[in-house]
């Protein structure tokens, strides 16, 4: 059928094995609603500037809104072996209308048609993915808010550091889907523009109207020069990247979740729900979401490094192995919808054990720093001083088997005249985690501030 329409010069019957490599369609179909939107806005826009007339406008119209009727109910399948979604359609089309069909393919080549059909389509869930991220931001700042007082080791190198408090570990996490959120934002921006109406490279000698299309279409202007748009990929590329960043911090996320829900750990539960259990060993709870998310961000990640490979050494204007954009872009997109709206379920139904992570912060001297920076304070030690000067008593409470935060002031007496009762208030895990008021800091109160920031921005977006 596609030989009819898409080549005037090649005679014989294609191989079937070149249809297999070749046809793009039983993965482009999935375009078949912007393919339609685009057409319709293209057939107006030549009815417009009377390249057609009134009459096969009408034709196509009426042409085109049947078959998306016909495909969204089921009743037309795309599987009539044409070679990909715009001539499966313009074929049905005609079809069906006759020699309107045939006319609607006037100043257009599928290459600014693919452009224009991809372009739709990554916008369209650009959009419902930057949704989905402002609820998982909103799920944070709720769990934050319920847990500003819950002590837990924040670490570095995976040891224990400092006291922190679990608000401010989830307000690490809002921040980083912020800036995805952001980063989904100006990358639908920058595309915002219409490809439709470049035709195969380099414009048209039809006098055309590409501002009429564009707005039509929900862009906001045309682009600048038609070489380029027919050749360029990067909106799908950024969606690509977006993902990947979004789906790294994911992983990084789940890791976590997958040692706290750990039996060394025990900071956390999932619910049942979003636990499965194991085939041989009646005990099993494991994690099987957290583990499915982090392995997905590989996937995501090859489908980002594909397509730049793709089109790494392509000379302008389109190539054929631009059809190698679409498989990877899906793939990305349905796996960050899925990803997204599963993690935001899972955060929201998960339980927080404060009394273990309590009982974590015994463990691994977390106040040291604060008795450091107390001799430095308080008495003029020289700051490497007062580190080895703490050193000593870590050792000090390593021997009696305490953590420091437990010392008597008779104990810590025992290794230097020089500190004052008022230490051992200062030793405990809630007035470390306290103590660090600075911007940006752990305290109770700047994770507070941090979480009516972040409530003022949601609401700020929610608005626009
Ligand atoms: N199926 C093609 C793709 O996805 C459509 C564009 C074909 N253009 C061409 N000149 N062969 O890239």
């Amino acid at each position: 059928m596609s030989k009819k329409l898409a080549s005037a010069r090649i005679k014989t019957e294609s191989s079937a094995l070149l249809k297999a490599l070749n046809d793009s369609l039983p993965f482009d179909k999935v375009l078949y609603e912007e393919d339609i939107k685009g057409s319709l806005a293209h057939a107006a826009m030549l009815a417009d500037r009377g390249i057609i007339t009134q009459e096969d406008l009408r034709a196509i119209k009426e042409g085109l809104e049947s078959i998306l009727e016909d495909i969204r109910s089921g009743k037309l399948s795309l599987d009539g072996g044409e070679e990909d979604i715009h001539m499966a359609i313009e074929d049905e089309l005609t079809r069906r209308v006759g020699d309107a069909g045939k006319r609607l393919h006037t100043a257009r080549s599928r290459n600014d048609q693919v452009a224009t059909d991809f372009r739709l389509y990554v916008q369209k869930h650009n959009r419902i993915i930057a949704e989905m991220l402002l609820s998982l931001v909103e799920t944070f700042v709720g769990i934050a808010e319920a847990h500003t007082d819950t002590l837990l080791p924040g670490m570095t190198h995976l040891q224990h550091a400092q006291p922190i408090n679990f608000g401010y570990h989830m307000m690490a996490y809002a921040s980083m889907f912020k800036r995805d959120y952001e980063r989904f934002v100006s990358a639908y921006e920058r595309n915002n523009l219409s490809p439709l109406g470049c035709a195969a490279l380099a414009g048209t000698p039809h006098p055309i109207d590409r501002n009429l299309t564009a707005q039509s279409l929900g862009f906001d202007a045309p682009t600048l020069n038609c070489l380029d748009t027919v050749s360029d990929r990067d909106f799908a590329l950024e969606m690509l990247f977006n993902i990947a960043t979004m789906m790294m911090h994911m992983s990084r996320l789940s890791e976590e979740l997958i040692l706290w829900s750990s039996a060394e750990f025990g900071w956390i539960k999932l619910s049942d729900k979003h636990a499965t259990g194991s085939s041989i060993m009646p005990q099993k709870k494991n994690p099987d979401i957290p583990e499915l998310l982090r392995a997905k961000t590989g996937r995501v990640n090859g489908n980002l490094v594909a397509l730049l490979t793709v089109m790494k050494g392509l000379p302008l204007a389109y190539n054929k192995d631009m059809q190698e954009d679409k498989e990877g872009v899906f793939d990305s997109v349905q796996t960050a919808e899925l990803s997204v709206a599963v993690l935001d379920e899972m955060l929201s139904e998960m339980t927080v054990n404060k009394e273990a992570m309590h009982r974590a912060c015994m463990v691994g001297h977390l106040s040291a720093t604060d008795l450091a920076d107390y001799l430095v304070r308080e008495k003029g030690m020289p700051f490497r001083d007062a580190y080895h000067l703490t050193g000593e008593i870590v050792n000090f409470a390593e021997s009696l088997d305490k953590d420091i935060s437990q010392l008597s002031i008779e104990e810590l007496h025992k290794v230097s005249g020089e500190i004052d009762e008022d230490v051992v208030t200062l030793l405990d895990n809630r007035a470390s985690m306290n103590a660090r008021a600075s911007e940006g800091g752990t305290a109770t109160e700047r994770t507070v501030e941090q979480i009516e920031a972040m409530r003022e921005w949601l609401r700020q977006e929610a608005s626009k």
